[in-house]
């Protein structure tokens, strides 16, 4: 398994390039599923779980083309549905391929999707998914750990209000609904950027999808789809997380093709803890503000609220800020995994439940660590950068599911890093 070498305590200079959102690319793939005509999608990023979903479509029958000219460049052609069956090898690779379910029930009527199991931080259950794809008229049974979905007289639509708000079951849902007979309204819909670029995509394809991005979101079902073009929006995850690398090694770094609107309240907990976020006519500018971080408390929330695909990258920042800072994880019930590595580290904080308390220390200290999931790998890494003396990040294939070229990233800045074949 391959490692990540670093060599902190230089301060970070220079420019990176951020990639299209991987939360927003995956459902984009998924997507090309409702129509017959082909669907391109421009600005992907080159992460493993692209891949690992371009395998389920494949599996699927959907021909998937990355551009040889443009690898950020794909093209979708689900004109054939080959097969209605998503099997456990492919989708335990990659959760969100359990997606296709609502497609394919919307598209011909059945489907077989095996259930894509927990993960490091969380159970991650996808009952909200089903409950809404019933309220549309489904039959969902689970045998053997596969979805055994039906609608054999197509979906129709509904009124669902989610009793507690879920991307992905947001984006399940409303993908469905864009085929079903009638109208369908979504009430405590998550209000992602990313499900803002996909309902975008889905209407320039022919949908007909009002309110994304808002509480309420209203589908009137369309007889079929186009194909379409789709230029997948910045990714907010990897802004931030280099914002904070910025910050953390007290270095400058201008982010390209990206923006400060999709940070929500990550923004104002920046600017907080002294970190200067400016934006720039090619992007955004990161620096410290004057000097030391101070510590900031913040409480993760389904957007606009602070990301919690941020949260374990922000404790990195707030190991060496002045002052103790609360950190509250509401999303996930086991998102601080990266503590115990920290603390490897030299970092000061205690987990109360779904709170870590984290006084800031002077320096951290180079370590052996362990990637446990993605966020907290790349939580590591900032660590790494910022710490005094050499830090091995072990078992690195997490950070390959959503960081395109972290390392030749975050190289070109001036950092001492390097990836250790395992
Ligand atoms: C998406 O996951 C993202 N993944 C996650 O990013 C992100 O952390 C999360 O949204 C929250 O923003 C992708 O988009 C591929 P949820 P998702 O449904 O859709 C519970 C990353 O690092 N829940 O909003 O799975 C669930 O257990 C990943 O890029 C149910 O109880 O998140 C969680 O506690 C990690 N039943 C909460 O809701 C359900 O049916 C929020 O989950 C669905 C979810």
């Amino acid at each position: 398994m391959d490692k990540i070498g670093i060599v902190g305590g230089v301060p970070l200079k220079g420019e990176i390039s951020i990639a299209g959102a991987k939360n927003a690319a995956l459902k984009l793939m998924v997507a090309a599923l409702l129509s017959d005509r082909p669907l391109v999608l421009e600005n992907m990023p080159g992460v493993a779980d692209v891949i690992a979903l371009t395998h389920v479509l494949e599996e699927l029958g959907v021909v998937v083309t990355i551009d040889p000219d443009m690898p950020s460049r794909m093209t979708l052609d689900a004109a054939v549905i080959a097969s209605t069956t998503a099997p456990y090898d492919l989708v335990r690779k990659m959760r969100a391929s359990v997606l296709v379910l609502g497609p394919l029930l919307a598209r011909c009527g059945k489907a077989t999707v095996s259930l894509p199991g927990g993960c490091a931080i969380g159970t991650r259950p996808v009952d909200l998914h089903i409950m809404g794809l019933e309220a549309m008229g489904s039959t969902i049974r689970l045998e053997d750990g596969y979805l055994l979905g039906e609608a054999p007289h197509g979906l129709k639509g509904a009124d669902i209000t989610f009793p507690q708000i879920s991307v992905g079951a947001t984006e399940h849902v409303m993908m469905a609904a864009v085929l079903a007979k009638g109208t369908t309204v979504l009430r405590n819909a998550a209000q992602e950027p990313e499900i803002v670029d996909l309902a975008d995509c889905l209407n320039a394809m022919g949908a007909e999808i009002e309110g994304a991005g808002e509480a309420v979101i209203r589908i009137r079902g369309v007889e079929g789809l186009n194909g379409g073009r789709h230029r997948v929006l910045p990714d907010r995850i990897e802004t931030g997380t280099y914002v904070m690398a910025a910050a953390a090694t007290d270095g400058e770094i201008e982010l390209l093709d990206t923006t400060t609107d999709y940070l929500g309240d990550a923004m104002g907990a920046l600017e907080a803890a002294g970190v200067a976020v400016t934006p720039t006519n090619r992007g955004i500018l990161a620096t410290r503000a004057n000097g030391r971080l101070s510590a900031v408390d913040i409480t993760t929330r389904p957007y606009p609220g602070f990301a919690t695909d941020l949260q374990a990258q922000f404790m990195a920042l707030m190991a060496t800020a002045t002052g103790e800072s609360r950190i509250q994880e509401n999303i996930f019930e086991n998102r601080f995994m990266h503590v115990p590595e920290l603390m490897r580290m030299g970092a000061d904080v205690q987990v109360h439940g779904g709170t870590a308390i984290v006084n800031g220390v002077e320096r951290l200290h180079g370590a052996q660590v362990m990637a446990t999931d993605l966020r907290a790998s790349v939580c590591l890494v900032v660590a790494g950068l910022a710490a005094e003396g050499e830090t091995v990040v072990n078992r690195v294939y997490h950070l390959d599911r959503g960081y395109e070229r972290l390392v030749d990233k975050l190289g070109a800045c001036g950092a001492k890093i390097e990836r250790l074949a395992g």
